[in-house]
């Protein structure tokens, strides 16, 4: 039996799901793929870093980091000084990087994930800022090393974007899409339609695990427009930057706006949108308040949608119901199965 070593980057939310759902999933991962894995490495920001070849518990590395503890107690190897070296001395197949995004730079998830190619790992990631900023120099490197770097969490967690176009969809012509991609904002708009303030509404996304690390890239559209620019570098393959996209967040839109459109039979919703106009790509993001004969008006809480107008499938949808941190877990999970199949 083939055993494939991990390295974690980022322990929150999401890598901790991550973990139990690897647990969960080790006997299928055995009987259907050929492969277990064990956890080698963890690297956090403020909690400290961990190396054991032998394996590191993960429940245990948990508990400490929800106490608030350092990760630095479980090491059994010689002490790296950086998350780099500890990527490099880890000897692991594959990385998985889940630290917060950094919209304008993508770093420092670059560099790991970089080094990780460099040292002939799989790199898969969740973050949406290395996806934007270095997409293409990280597909060459993962080429040119025969690994692969996947990000299917990076828009819509686990449902299938970039598989399905990748594997489902040969020689399809995307020519725009529309979409509600930002749960968080949909979510809060809903909480507010319902009587909840603003910040009521924020607070009660974060104890979900749900909004950002810092949540003001959701409100403000940053989270939405770095996924339109994802799709449109992606599955486009106009490569965007997040500058380029007109972008406006949900802050304008108030709970007695939100209550107001309700009683008219509509519904204030935050529309990603990317379209071919000539020659140019135009992409937004921006609150619309949509009419009941809309397909936006029935995405509820932390639902997601995008619709893509393709040459020959002129409108493919797909709707992504009530995700959590595990939801992401699992499009990191099935990148790890794409990349071990195919890798
Ligand atoms: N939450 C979701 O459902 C979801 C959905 C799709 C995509 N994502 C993406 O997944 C990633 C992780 O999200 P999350 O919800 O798990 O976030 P989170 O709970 O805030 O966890 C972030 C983790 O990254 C660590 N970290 C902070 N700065 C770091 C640095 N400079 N280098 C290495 N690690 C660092 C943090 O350690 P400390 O706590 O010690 O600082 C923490 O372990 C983000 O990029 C997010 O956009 C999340």
């Amino acid at each position: 039996m083939e055993e494939k070593k991990i390295i974690f980057i980022g322990f929150g939310n999401v890598a901790q799901s991550l973990s139990h759902l690897l647990a969960a999933k080790q006997e299928i991962l055995k009987t259907q793929y050929g492969f277990s894995t064990r956890v080698v490495a963890i690297a956090t920001g403020h909690h400290g870093m961990a190396m054991n070849p032998a394996g590191l518990n993960s429940e245990e590395a948990i508990a400490l980091v929800t106490a608030g503890s350092s990760l630095n107690e479980l090491n059994r190897s010689a002490k790296s000084d950086s998350i780099i070296e500890l990527i490099r001395a880890s000897q692991a197949d594959v990385l998985f990087e889940n630290s917060p995004v950094d919209v304008l730079s993508g770093q420092p998830a670059v560099d790991y994930l970089r080094a990780a190619l460099e040292c002939g790992m799989h790199a898969i990631t969740a973050n949406k800022g290395p996806v934007v900023n270095a997409y293409r120099e990280l597909t060459d490197l993962a080429a040119s090393k025969k690994r692969r770097f996947l990000f299917e969490s990076s828009v819509m967690d686990g449902a299938p974007i970039f598989s399905l176009f990748r594997g489902l969809l040969p020689a399809i012509e995307v020519n725009g899409f529309r979409g509600i991609l930002n749960s968080t904002s949909n979510l809060i708009l809903e909480l507010m339609e319902q009587g909840k303030t603003f910040d009521e509404a924020v607070k009660f996304t974060q104890t979900l695990g749900l909004a950002e690390t810092d949540p003001n890239k959701d409100v403000d559209g940053w989270d939405a427009a770095i996924k339109v620019a994802i799709i449109a570098t992606v599955i486009m393959g106009i490569p965007l930057k997040i500058e380029q996209i007109e972008r406006t967040g949900i802050r304008g839109i108030s709970p007695e706006m939100a209550q107001e459109a309700v009683k008219a039979g509509e519904r204030w919703k935050l529309i990603c949108s990317a379209r071919h106009e000539g020659a140019k790509l135009v992409a937004k993001v921006g609150p619309e308040r949509v009419k009941a004969s809309s397909p936006f008006y029935s995405i509820n809480g932390s639902s997601s949608y995008v619709q893509f107008e393709t040459d020959v499938l002129p409108g493919l949808g797909i709707v992504e119901s009530d995700p959590s941190p595990m939801t992401t877990a699992y499009g990191l999970l099935s990148d790890l199965v794409n990349a071990v199949r195919n890798g």
